[in-house]
Formats: structure tokens, C-alpha cells, sequence
């Protein structure tokens, strides 16, 4: 297969006729059996039998209870997709909807004018609307699979990443989202919305919505809504949400491939301190290991072992966070080659031995992480690794990568399965078998596992980081449109290189990023070997200031970044959304340098090294709080200036942002005696709530009622501001808020009257004159 090239439709075999109800298809002489079950009236699962195995995915989808009726309908022999008021939103193109070529398949849906399209994963379009894409879900080792004048500033496509996605916007009908579980490699095909990607013709995309696979069971998930919001909580609960991460998690990550052992974390460690900025993790690249051995640390690196390092980073509220790869280096006489050689754990090849990639340490192995048995025996290495010291992992190339070494040979199941029917979980084998050992060396703490690619369910176990990018201003615009495509597509908890991975950072473009992504939910400063050094202290003057101003910016909103993750994890709203995920107006799924982050705050970056100017898009129909200058902005659209230690972050009208009192020179975090900013202007009607939790943020007793909840209302009725905060659980004790609010408006905390107490605060430009509330 070539995962640059897409099948086409003339040569498949069409059904011409569905069922009136579950039944049987014929295809010529062959007959599919399909099944259509739902779960509620926005989820329906349509299955097809037939020259497959059963489903081979090692994800469950969590499904809402069975019900007799859902969105997916089989109609006058035909397959509609509606939602609950009946609007069909899409449809199969009648005599040719559904069609087989072996055991590849596919299925043309009919679209309305104006349709729009969004999801597809980790996709590097570097766009959030994705209309007239031809794309396949192979999960790819960019920078191996493709040659670098294609990757070094241009959009490359597959990603390392797979979720087989996508929301339909039917014109102004609703929302369908269609979700394909099967881990071989699907195809998808969108309509064009114009001629701007049509050089020759047949670059023009087909009139259908076209949606296939190479292999695999179909089992197709339809989920349907009247908003997009609404689409993609259900897909995001479908697929299963991230647990709240462990707080520290959230913080700042400093990674350099280059950084050995216990010399490089104490100097790292000195920096910070030194520096005033905080930093939850550091992060070791191969260089830790023994020869590029797995599970074997380097005497060298850590004369002491690595608990005593571990120790002393603790008391600056760091940890440590090493590499792993999947890649067994083959040599007899390595303790886990020969124990996974006696356990026969290794991918098999088509001749019946072990299959040999070339990775860092040469010929290499795989662990087949599409068994269970094969879980077991990885887990007990993990669990060895946590309890050494080490605080975390980072699970890379596990495409897999093999190197220059055609990955085909690489069979599953004792040589019974073919690579390409495995390959997008890969990863996902060893997410879950990682994931199992933490938890057996640290029962009651919340694994944290950062990998490169994923599939369908990674979200359960596993941050993603998008992989090997550039320092330059493509790659700092896509940081943007990729995490939005992952957080609509299943997996929220997401980030990019910040800096660049690749080349030489500048000061300028530095800072840009770290303004960018200062918010963003996994937040890691990462650059390969022979590039300048990125830390933030390894620049000087202005530049080094704004990096730590907008790094401790972070830690001061990590309270609100925090509720956001444990909303998500209750209701599977993604923590970055595009700016149509709230406000439903035209256009706006055009703006792809733009974000929200929550519902209250709204980003937009410069994403241009040098630029200190950009237009601004501010959607709906009240007023935004302009952080940068604590003045109110009417929506619609302006030109902003912004100088290099400015980013453009607006506050809606009503907006409650939890927040940590101070602005923090250390990891430490008081989630019980948070600030929390209101965001409303003179005269402002209206209201608005925010659930803030606080708990331990490391273990899992928060699931056994060890939690505390607030409800913050705010509500304006055009005179003053009445606040509310009322405990809705007390788990992990009361929770001590005092408010800041940023106009001098008559205010009322739960009924009595507050004065307010001029107060400064810096967040994204200048100093503003904020006022605090006493009762
Ligand atoms: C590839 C990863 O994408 C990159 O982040 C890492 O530094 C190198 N492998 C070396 O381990």
C-alpha cells in the first residue's frame, strides 16, 4: 500500500440495493452481512461481516445503553444519517454508497451545498476547515517516511498519529461526526469548497464525501448534534477522555536531545532556580542509556543512581522524564532481548523469525504490543523504570519505526497478522502496557506517558506531543490547527515542539512560540542535538525575560488549565477549541491562527518570528477584555500592534478564570486559595458559571469523593456584579477564593455587598489597574 495514493471508487463493486432493516447486502456473488445498533438518539454503530476478522482494535468504545432508535436509518433501501428532528444530514449515494475491492472497502455519502468539514486527527494541513483533502490514516515516522525538503517547512501528510475522524458540518442542518474503528489504514476523501488546490483536474476532489479502508471490519460510529460543541463531546466520551492528569503534568517541560544524566539535570535544576522560573519536568533523551539499550541506564550518566537525583529534583518539584523506545537492540547476552527472545515477545517475520529493523542501536527488535501476553511482560520492565526514580516516560518512534527496513515485514501475532492491520495501534499496545506498570509500581498515582503516535483510545493512557517539527513560522502556525484537529478528534491532551525542534530557534521566534503555546494543554521545550540551545536562560536580555514572563504565566493560570482538564474529563469538552466551537457565525472555521482556550479566554498569537502586528477576530455579540492594555474591544475584526513582549489574550465578557494569587517563580500550586478573575464590563447583563475543582492533584482519591467543587456564578443585571461560590463537594477541604474584577462596578459575593480594593496585575502587556473584592 501507498500511504500517498487513494483508491478510487471506479474500481470497487457497488451494492445497489441496502436493506429495509439489518440484513444482508450483495455485492455480484458476494453477500456482507450489516448491522446497525444505537445508543441513544445521537449515536448509532453500523457493522459490516464479511471477508474480515472481527474487529481487530484493542480500544472499547464506551458506549451509551442500547436504544430502538438513533440517527443512522436504513430508508427506502437506502442509509440516512439524521438528527433527533429528523433533518437527514447525509446519505449514501444511491447504486454506489457501498462498495468492496477484496477486502478493501468504501462508502460514498451524499452532501449538502456548503457543507464543511473538520477532525481527521493529527492531520499537518496547517488548516481547521478541511474541505477537498484526499488523506490516509497511517501512522508515519515523518521525518524517516519522508524526505526532508518535504517536511522542513511544508504540510506533510499521514501524521505519526491516527484517529479515522470527521465532523460534517451539514450547511446549517447540524453536525454528524463519523468515527472509523478499525486500525487499518482508512482513506478518506473530502468535496473541494472552491478551485484553490485544483492545478490539473484530477486533483479535484470527488462531489461525495468518500470514506474507506484498506482492510478491516467496517464499524462505523455515526454521532450527530446541533452544534459542533455537542458533536464532539460525544466523540471525545466515545473514545474515552483523559483522566485528570497529575497536576505537575501540566506545568512547564524543558527536553533537549542531548541531555545525559544526573550533571546535566542538577545544572538544568540550578538554572531554573536560579532564574526564578519553574519547571515540572526535565526531560532525557537516549543519550541516559546504555548503549541505546532499553531499560538499561548508563553508570555513566547516573554514577549515584537515579533515586538520589530524583530526590533532589523533587525538592524544586521536578521530575525526571525519560525516553523509552520500542526497539529492542538485537545482541544475546542484553538481559530484555534474551528474556523477550526466550518469552517469544518479538513481531515475527514472513519467513518465521524475529523481525530486524535498524533504529538507534542497529538491528532491532519490536515487542509485538498488539498481544496481551505481550502487555504482561513490558509492564513489569515499566514498573522496574518507575520505581528506580524515574517520574514519568516518553514513549517515542512507535509508528514504529524501523528505519530504512520496509515495516511490511513486520507481522503480528506470531506471523499471523499483516503489519498494515496493526500498525496505527502500535502505539497504543505500548501506551497501555507502559501505563499497566506505572500503576503496578504506584497504585494510587496518575500515570503520566507522553507518545509520539497513537490511535483511537490513546487519550485513556497518553499526552501526545505532534512529533519532530522546525524552528520556523510554518511550524508555529500548525502548532495551532494540528492541536485543535486532535482535541476535535479524541485526544485533548496535546502540544507541540515548543521552539522548534529542528533548527536554530531565534530569540524572536522563541518567544512567539512560548507566548503561542503558553497555554496550551501539554506545554514542552524540545530540540534535537547540533541546534542552539532553546532553554529559556540560554537567551538574553528581552528575549530571556518574556520566555520566563510567559512561562510563569502559565503556572498562575495553571488552577483554570487544571478545571479545565477535570471538565473534561466529566463532560469530554477539549480544553483548545476553535473559535466556532462557542460562537456560531460565519467564517469563523476560516480563522485558523486563533483560539479559545476554556470558554473565557481567547488567544491570538503572533505566529511570525518578526511579526509585531496582526488582525484580530473577536466572535460574538459582546465586548472583550484586552489583557495587553485592560481595556474593552467590541467584537469584529481589528488590526493589533504588538510589541515583542506582548500576546494578544482577550477575556470575554463574563469570563471566570481561576487563578493562582501571585505570579510564580516555582512549580508550587495552593489549588485551595485560588484568585479568580471576573471579566465584566460596565453595564454588563448577563450570566455565566465555572466549575472549579481542587484536590490533590497526583493521586486517584479524587474518585473516591477526595475532590472539593465550587460553582462560580457571575451574574450582571446592567447595575452591578453578583458573585456566588457555592461548594458542591468538600472532599479535599474548603476551598478560600477571593475575587479580582476589572472594572469598578457595585459587587456582591453570595448577597453582600464587597469593596474593592485597587490592585495591579501583569499578564500580557503592560501593568493593569484590576480591583480585588472584600467583604
Ligand atoms: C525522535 C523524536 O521525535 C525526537 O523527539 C527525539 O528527540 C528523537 N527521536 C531522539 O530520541
Amino acid at each position: 500500500m501507498f500511504f500517498t495514493k487513494y483508491p478510487h471508487p471506479a474500481n470497487f463493486a457497488f451494492a445497489q440495493k441496502l436493506p429495509a432493516n439489518s440484513g444482508s447486502v450483495s455485492i455480484g456473488e458476494i453477500s456482507l452481512g450489516l448491522s446497525i445498533d444505537h445508543h441513544g438518539e445521537n449515536i448509532s454503530r453500523l457493522t459490516l461481516s464479511g471477508p474480515w476478522p472481527e474487529n481487530l482494535s484493542l480500544t472499547d468504545i464506551i458506549a451509551p445503553e442500547k436504544t430502538s432508535c438513533g440517527p443512522a436509518q436504513l430508508d427506502s433501501s437506502n442509509l440516512e444519517l439524521r438528527l433527533s428532528n429528523g433533518n437527514t444530514l447525509l446519505d449514501l449515494v444511491p447504486q454506489q454508497g457501498l462498495g468492496i475491492n477484496g477486502r478493501r472497502w468504501i462508502m460514498q455519502f451524499r452532501v449538502p451545498d456548503g457543507a464543511r468539514y473538520y477532525g481527521m486527527g493529527e492531520k499537518n494541513f496547517g488548516e481547521i476547515e478541511l474541505s477537498g483533502y484526499r488523506t490516509v490514516f497511517w501512522n508515519t515516522d515523518v521525518w524517516s517516511d519522508f524526505h526532508w525538503g518535504q517536511w522542513g517547512g511544508n504540510p506533510t501528510d499521514p501524521s505519526y498519529f491516527s484517529t479515522p475522524y470527521i465532523l460534517v458540518k451539514c450547511a446549517d442542518k447540524g453536525y454528524v461526526g463519523i468515527l472509523v474503528h478499525n486500525p487499518s489504514p482508512v482513506f478518506m476523501e473530502t468535496p473541494g469548497k472552491d478551485d484553490s488546490r485544483v492545478f490539473v483536474e484530477w486533483q479535484r476532489t470527488s462531489e461525495h464525501l468518500t470514506i474507506g479502508a484498506y482492510d478491516g471490519q467496517p464499524d462505523l460510529w455515526i454521532i450527530t448534534g446541533h452544534t459542533a460543541a455537542e458533536v464532539t463531546q460525544r466523540v471525545n466520551q466515545l473514545v474515552g477522555v483523559t483522566p485528570t492528569p497529575p497536576l505537575w503534568s501540566l506545568g512547564f517541560h524543558q527536553s533537549r536531545w542531548g541531555y545525559g544524566g544526573e550533571k546535566d539535570l542538577f545544572d538544568l535544576d540550578d538554572n531554573f532556580n536560579n532564574e526564578k522560573i519553574p519547571c515540572s519536568g526535565l526531560w532525557l533523551d537516549l543519550d541516559y542509556m546504555d548503549g541505546f539499550r532499553i531499560f538499561q541506564t548508563s553508570n555513566e550518566m547516573f554514577p549515584n543512581g537515579v533515586q538520589p537525583v530524583a530526590d533532589k529534583l523533587a525538592k524544586s518539584g521536578r521530575r525526571i522524564v525519560p525516553i523509552i523506545d520500542p526497539g529492542v537492540k538485537f545482541e544475546p547476552g542484553y538481559r530484555v532481548y534474551d528474556d523477550g527472545n526466550k518469552q517469544d515477545v518479538f513481531c515475527k517475520n514472513p519467513v518465521g523469525n524475529e523481525f530486524i529493523g535498524l533504529v538507534w542501536p542497529g538491528e532491532t527488535v519490536f515487542p509485538d504490543f498488539t498481544k496481551r501476553s505481550v502487555w504482561d511482560w513490558w509492564r513489569g520492565y515499566t514498573k522496574e523504570f518507575r520505581e528506580s526514580g524515574f517520574g514519568a516516560c516518553w514513549v517515542d518512534m512507535n509508528d514504529p519505526s524501523t528505519g530504512p527496513v520496509d515495516p511490511n515485514d513486520m507481522l503480528f501475532d506470531d506471523g499471523k497478522t499483516s503489519h498494515a492491520e496493526h500498525r496505527n495501534q502500535y502505539a497504543l499496545g505500548m501506551q497501555i502496557a507502559t501505563h499497566k506498570g506505572f500503576l503496578d509500581a504506584k497504585p494510587n498515582e496518575r500515570p503520566f506517558i507522553l507518545s509520539r503516535s497513537g490511535f483511537i483510545g490513546s487519550s485513556q493512557y497518553s499526552a501526545i506531543w505532534t512529533g519532530d517539527n522546525c524552528s520556523n513560522d510554518f511550524y508555529l502556525k500548525l502548532s495551532i490547527t494540528t492541536s485543535i484537529g486532535m482535541a476535535f478528534s479524541g485526544h485533548v491532551f496535546n502540544g507541540p515542539d515548543v521552539g522548534g525542534f529542528g533548527g536554530d530557534s531565534s530569540p524572536e521566534l522563541m518567544t512567539r512560540w512560548q507566548q503561542a503555546c503558553f497555554l496550551f494543554p501539554f506545554c514542552r521545550n524540545h530540540s534535537t542535538a547540533g541546534t542552539r540551545n532553546q532553554e529559556p536562560f540560554a537567551y538574553e536580555g528581552a528575549a530571556k525575560n518574556n520566555i520566563a514572563h510567559y512561562i510563569r504565566l502559565r503556572y498562575k493560570f495553571l488552577p483554570y488549565l487544571y478545571s479545565l482538564f477535570a471538565q473534561h474529563e466529566e463532560t469530554g469538552a477539549p480544553i483548545l477549541r476553535p473559535l466556532f466551537y462557542e460562537f456560531e457565525s460565519g467564517g469563523l472555521d476560516e480563522v485558523c491562527d486563533q483560539f479559545l482556550v476554556g470558554s473565557g479566554i481567547l488567544q491570538a498569537p503572533i505566529i511570525e518570528a518578526r511579526g509585531k502586528e496582526r488582525d484580530v477576530v473577536l466572535p460574538g455579540n459582546e465586548p472583550w477584555w484586552h489583557s495587553s492594555t485592560g481595556d474593552w474591544r467590541e467584537p469584529g475584526t481589528m488590526s493589533l500592534q504588538v510589541p515583542m513582549k506582548n500576546t494578544p489574550l482577550f477575556f470575554r465578557a463574563g469570563a471566570i478564570v481561576p487563578m493562582q494569587k501571585h505570579l510564580p517563580s516555582t512549580t508550587e500550586i495552593d489549588l485551595l486559595n485560588p484568585r479568580i478573575l471576573i471579566t465584566a464590563p460596565k453595564g454588563w447583563k448577563g450570566e455565566t458559571q465555572f466549575e472549579f475543582v481542587a484536590d490533590d492533584g497526583i493521586s486517584f482519591d479524587y474518585r473516591d469523593g477526595k475532590r472539593s467543587k465550587l460553582l462560580i456564578t457571575a451574574k450582571g443585571d446592567g447595575k452591578a456584579l453578583h458573585i456566588t461560590a457555592d461548594h458542591t463537594a468538600t472532599g479535599f477541604g474548603e476551598v478560600t477564593p477571593e475575587f479580582t474584577v476589572v472594572e469598578h462596578v457595585p459587587v456582591t459575593v453570595n448577597g453582600q455587598a464587597a469593596t474593592l480594593q485597587p490592585s495591579v496585575i501583569r499578564l500580557t502587556g503592560r501593568a493593569d489597574t484590576v480591583f480585588n473584592v472584600t467583604l
